[in-house]
């Protein structure tokens, strides 16, 4: 069977019109909204709808697509009752949040990024300066925070006073474990809900942007896929835009978010190019499907998909004519039949 056609029977497939995710059982959204055009933006989860809202708005009045990315993604780092994003996020082991995130503008192919930054409230627009005002791409830690203040970002608390309590309460809890080594390789549920965006701005320039505290109780330092670019976020102004969400480790060792635009560059839906990408990480990986792993992605055209692990996930996409919160197809080794690769 030719690959384009396995793709589509392995997870969805299109009847009537509309494309199906078998998996589910369920409809997704009609072709011709699959096809609604610029202005388009696509985020990671049912917090990323407020975040698309204020970006379309931020297009509507006149701003740039860099500034809809930007403040946009403010509107999550703002919400101190999200874990996973901004200065409301689960700390890090030492109880203190680090904060990772990156911008890239499809024009130029210009990328900014900043990774374990503490104490300042939007990550984002501290990449966005990286991007904007140094020769680099990323800065980390220190010289991340000594950017920041000498650029007068404004600064937040290393951790909120909800989150140090449950911080203590983990830690007590973890000096009562026996095996403390095997416990810091366990992953906290529910911790990994980075926001991703991609957009298709008039014109048809793509943006996309990122931002997370990453993985709750990390090692201090650790940095998850959020702000590699090409892991957590890639676009390319050619073809169009991928994000990821869920476990960094499993998604930067594979360049997760490059291969889905890459795929996408072959032809691919993007849809089904989030599909292939899992599938491919899938049966490289000893763990196979179960890595906690999503992708979200747009292209030049105006179409957009997703896909997940496991059961899927929510992801919220806006445009002119409708703004919503979507369930991605969710793929499991039952979808897709024997694996290869190193899985054990
Ligand atoms: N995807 C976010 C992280 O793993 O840090």
């Amino acid at each position: 069977m030719p690959r384009r056609r396995f793709l589509a029977s392995a997870a969805t497939a299109l009847v009537g019109g509309r494309l199906v995710n078998r998996a589910l059982g369920a409809p997704l959204l009609p072709m011709a909204e699959l096809n609604a055009g610029a202005p388009l933006i696509v985020s990671t989860w049912p917090f990323g709808k407020p975040a698309n809202e204020k970006a379309l708005s931020v297009l509507e009045a006149g701003g740039t697509g860099l500034d809809a990315i930007e403040q946009g993604i403010h509107v999550t780092e703002s919400d101190l009752s999200n874990p996973s994003v901004g200065l409301g996020g689960i700390p890090n082991a030492d109880g203190i949040v680090q904060l990772d995130s990156c911008i890239m503008s499809g024009p130029g192919h210009r990328a900014g990024s900043v990774a374990a930054v503490s104490g300042f409230r939007h990550p984002i627009s501290i990449a966005r300066a990286v991007m904007e005002k140094t020769i680099h791409v990323m800065l980390v830690g220190e010289g991340a925070e000594k950017f920041a203040a000498a650029h007068g970002f404004e600064r937040g608390p290393k951790v909120t006073d909800g989150q140090r309590a449950a911080w203590k309460r983990w830690k007590a809890a973890k000096a009562k474990e026996a095996a403390a080594a095997a416990d810091s390789k366990k992953r906290p549920a529910k911790n990994h809900d980075t926001i991703a965006m991609v957009m298709l701005g008039r014109g048809g320039d793509i943006f996309g942007g990122c931002s997370t505290s990453g993985w709750g109780y990390k090692v201090p330092g650790r940095v998850g896929d959020s702000p590699i670019i090409g892991g957590g976020l890639y676009v390319d102004n050619e073809v169009g835009a991928a994000g990821a969400t869920g476990i960094g480790e499993n998604v930067m060792r594979y360049c997760g978010s490059f291969l889905v635009v890459e795929l996408m560059r072959q032809g691919l839906h993007p849809q089904e190019a989030c599909i292939e990408t899992i599938r491919r990480i899938a049966k490289l990986d000893p763990k196979g499907f179960d890595l906690s792993i999503n992708f979200i992605a747009l292209d030049k055209r105006g179409r957009f998909g997703a896909a997940g692990t496991g059961t899927g996930f929510e992801y919220s996409v806006t445009c002119g004519a409708f703004s919503k919160v979507v369930q991605s197809p969710g793929l499991t080794s039952a979808d897709i039949g024997p694996l290869g690769g190193n899985r054990k």
